[in-house]
């Protein structure tokens, strides 16, 4: 089996590279949780905001995750700590690596469950689970699923199996190639959907629900949604962006391919409001159902319309694909970490890493189906601990991580550095700068302490 050594493995190509990242990128939060919030803080007005937080601020620190793994070559600790070094700072900077591999692997013992849901509703949407079913059944079926522990454990082990055996196949022969195959499947998907919901659904209603920017709409507690989200969606300070990066071809534009990735992912999640939406509103549906949208609501629609069944099950699956590349991004720094550390070949480590993560998952599991060992008090609400890993990475590690990688990049890391590894434009670096010395963490500050619920708006 491979015993690759992480500073020498590249892409095979500049596209490989970008369609990983994006498939890195693109997952539950593009096609879930992206044309709800949307709906929800104004619309039109939202995705405005939205665009400049991904342009101003999601960008930016993308490019400067990349470049730490650009310029070490390694997992994301060690390249961390490489650029401290030949930057002269303290060697303490390696934080910004560590902290991002921790956060990525916490997320993704939640983050197998979820994607567990969409591989069972892949198999009821083919099987017809969906058809004839009113409001109570769907519900019903949704919660069935989470009531029992050994069901979450089977499509959450089947989803982390899969991942592990891509991964432990090495970085080009497993995890290249793998994405490279779904990543056209996702798209070809989406379109298939959108045209489906375009023929079916009420594509009217659900345009003006998503471009009518009325600004009266949006507050300020929405424009942090729209920046939360611009962190979340990009996959920044996760591990992930580092640990691609190290593996850039020579030669590639960090800057052109990063604005490639967030250009993607929001196509995707335009896409993925244009496929929904439309059913939602054809079928008298409600469209800010949050969570259980996409579980308890669309099934409905399913169950009712013509090529229900297969555009249900199609449906799924591509929410699959969608969760599954995130998760063989999630795995990646972890296994790649084992592989440098303790020398391992590439399937042992991520066995050791997926049962690492099979073992926390178990948290998630048992706090799903509602076990009292999985709760506890925080003054007078019952919060699982799946809600405390959720709570802990998405608004406290992600936004913190951020933070940490915009202060390292932009003003420890030395200018002769950060100019030569970016390689781009005086215009475009200064650009850059300016965003990640002062743009990026005000910003990312804001949502920090909006999050730990500091102050309310
Ligand atoms: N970007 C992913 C999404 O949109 C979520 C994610 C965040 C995945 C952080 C990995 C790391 O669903
Ligand atoms: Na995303």
């Amino acid at each position: 089996m491979s015993r690759e050594k992480t500073s020498t493995v590249r892409w095979s190509s500049r596209l490989s590279y970008v369609l990983a990242a994006t498939g890195a990128a693109v997952g539950l939060g593009n096609i879930w949780k992206f044309p709800y919030i949307m709906g929800e803080n104004g619309g039109g007005a939202f995705v405005l905001v939205y665009l400049a937080c991904i342009l101003l601020i999601g960008i930016p620190i993308m490019m400067g995750e990349v470049m730490i793994g650009k310029f070490g070559r390694q997992t994301p600790a060690r390249s961390a700590r490489l650029l401290a070094d030949a930057s002269g700072a303290r060697k303490g900077w390696s934080a910004v690596g560590w902290f991002g591999v921790l956060t990525g692997f916490l997320i993704l013992s939640f983050y197998v469950v979820i994607a567990g849901w969409a591989l069972a509703y892949t198999y009821y949407g083919f099987i017809g689970s969906f058809s004839g079913q009113d409001a109570d059944q769907i519900a019903a079926l949704f919660s069935d699923l989470n009531s029992e522990p050994s069901r979450l454990m089977g499509w959450s082990f089947l989803l982390l199996a899969a991942t592990v055996l891509v991964v432990g196949n090495g970085v080009r022969d497993g995890l290249e190639r793998a994405v490279n195959g779904m990543m056209p499947v996702l798209f070809v998907l989406l379109v298939i959907m959108v045209i489906y919901a375009y023929q079916r659904g009420n594509f009217e209603e659900a345009y003006q629900f998503m471009f009518n920017a009325d600004f009266s709409k949006l507050s300020w507690k929405g424009v942090l949604v729209a920046l939360g989200h611009s962190f979340f969606t990009l996959s920044l300070a996760s591990g992930i962006m580092t640990m691609y990066g190290a593996y850039l071809p020579d030669g590639t534009s960090l800057v052109k391919t990063s604005l490639w990735i967030a250009f993607m992912d929001t196509l995707v999640a335009i896409l993925a409001g244009l496929a929904i939406y439309p059913i939602v509103f054809g079928n008298g549906l409600e469209p800010g159902a949050g969570p259980g949208l996409i579980f308890m609501t669309l099934p409905i629609a399913f169950g009712e319309m013509p090529f229900g069944q297969l555009f249900g099950g199609l449906f799924f699956l591509m929410l699959v694909v969608a969760a599954f590349t995130s998760a063989l991004a999630l795995i990646e720094s972890s296994v790649a970490w084992l592989v440098e550390r303790h020398g391992f070949g590439r399937m042992k480590a991520a066995l050791l890493a997926g049962g690492a993560i099979w073992v926390v998952s178990q948290l998630t599991i048992f706090s799903l189906t509602g076990a009292s060992w999985a709760e506890f008090q925080l003054g007078s609400k019952t919060v699982t601990l799946f809600d405390g890993i959720d709570y802990l990475t998405s608004s406290i590690m992600l936004p913190l991580g951020g933070l940490m990688i915009a202060l390292f990049v932009g003003r420890v890391v030395t200018r002769d550095i950060s100019v030569r590894t970016l390689a781009t434009s005086p215009l475009v670096y200064k650009v850059w700068r300016l965003c990640v010395r002062y743009i990026a963490p005000v910003a990312v500050v804001l949502v920090f302490l909006q999050q730990l619920g500091l102050f309310s708006l």
